[in-house]
């Protein structure tokens, strides 16, 4: 069992937080805080990530610090291709299928870990697998291949709370707490990669911005779906999740008193997820309009149905996650 403790206590209160260009010069300030084992938000394609180097201990133990993440929940490895992350964990058939088929792009993959791998045993809170990805960002690809290490990067949100799909939602709940975030704008799917585990029968681990339906085709196969069978296998898959401050209510057809209504299609409501209802477009804004009521301070928000098909059961996921009771 690997010492989840920090090697000792980080203060993180009063940093100053940059916010960093994409040109040369901010990509060299960008890989400069992560070698000295800063923490720097930088974007993806589907969020943005809280980024350390993942083979330095105290870096990764400061992401958990800064995010108040539970230290049974482990993070995820990002590198610039599949070679660099083959070195870190047993490859195998299926990872190559999906690999080809999906990298760069919003699939994570959980494999077992290779006993050299100079990843932080912190990174994978001890496990003997540990999850990697490679984003599909110019700015994400850059980096990591300037920094040539992996970067350990969770959503880059306080614990529990509504991922950041802008540079804004990031410095809202952590500057101060982080010594930079590359401004980049929106990121293009708006939702967490999908999780596959592949130490077992290919099983999803969390529904993301890859339809779940396309990578079955890819298998030629179904993927066994734990979230059903045995509850939690990715931490992050607690119920409460993703929450706002405002209370949710889904499936709703209209707005009751004090309610404000996020509508999906051709319906009256306040705000949007697609007027015409399309689901990748949905995807894109449904963070982004939780972090934009929550500014405004709404207490009560209802939701329309999203259908269940293609990103429609991510997009759900994360909204029945939203809505679940706090503790
Ligand atoms: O799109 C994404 O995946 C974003 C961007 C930044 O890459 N990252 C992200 O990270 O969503 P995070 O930490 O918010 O979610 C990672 C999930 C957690 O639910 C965690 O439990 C799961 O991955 N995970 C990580 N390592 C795992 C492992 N070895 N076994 C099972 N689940 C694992
Ligand atoms: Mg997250």
């Amino acid at each position: 069992m690997a010492n989840l403790k920090p090697e000792r206590s980080v203060t993180m209160s009063d940093i100053q937080t940059m916010t960093l260009r994409t040109n040369s010069a901010g990509m060299k300030q960008a890989t400069d805080i992560l070698r000295k084992g800063g923490l720097l938000a930088f974007p993806t394609e589907t969020v943005y990530g809280l980024g350390a180097d993942a083979t330095q201990d105290l870096a990764v133990a400061r992401i958990y610090a800064a995010k108040g993440r539970p230290t049974f929940n482990p993070l995820i490895a990002h590198f610039p291709d599949a070679d660099s992350a083959k070195s870190h964990v047993h490859w195998s058939e299926e990872a190559d299928i999906l690999t080809n088929t999906f990298w760069p792009g919003a699939i994570t993959l959980v494999l077992e870990k290779r006993q050299d791998s100079t990843l932080s045993a912190l990174l994978s809170t001890g496990l003997s697998s540990v999850a990697i990805r490679v984003p599909d960002h110019s700015i994400a690809s850059n980096l990591l291949h300037q920094f040539s290490s992996p970067i350990a990067a969770p959503s880059a949100n306080p614990s529990g709370a509504i991922s950041p799909t802008k540079p804004e939602h990031v410095l809202s709940s952590l500057a101060g707490k982080i010594e930079g975030v590359i401004d980049a704008g929106a990121c293009r799917l708006g939702l967490e990669s999908t999780i596959i585990d592949l130490t077992v029968a290919p099983t999803l681990l969390r529904p993301g911005g890859i339809p779940v339906e396309i990578i079955e085709d890819c298998l030629g196969k179904k993927l066994q779906n734990t979230q059903a069978k045995d509850g939690i296998k990715a931490p992050g898959q607690l119920s409460s999740h993703y929450a706002p401050c405002a209370k949710l209510r889904l499936n709703a057809t209209s707005a009751l008193d004090e309610e404000v209504l996020i509508g999906f299609g051709d319906m009256e409501c306040d705000l949007n997820l697609s007027q015409d209802a399309d689901l990748t477009e949905a995807a894109a804004h449904l963070f982004a309009h939780l972090h934009f009521l929550d500014k405004k301070g709404v207490a009560c928000i209802a939701v329309a149905p999203v259908p269940q098909h293609g990103l429609g059961q991510a997009i759900n996921d994360r909204l029945i996650r939203a809505a679940a009771p706090r503790d």
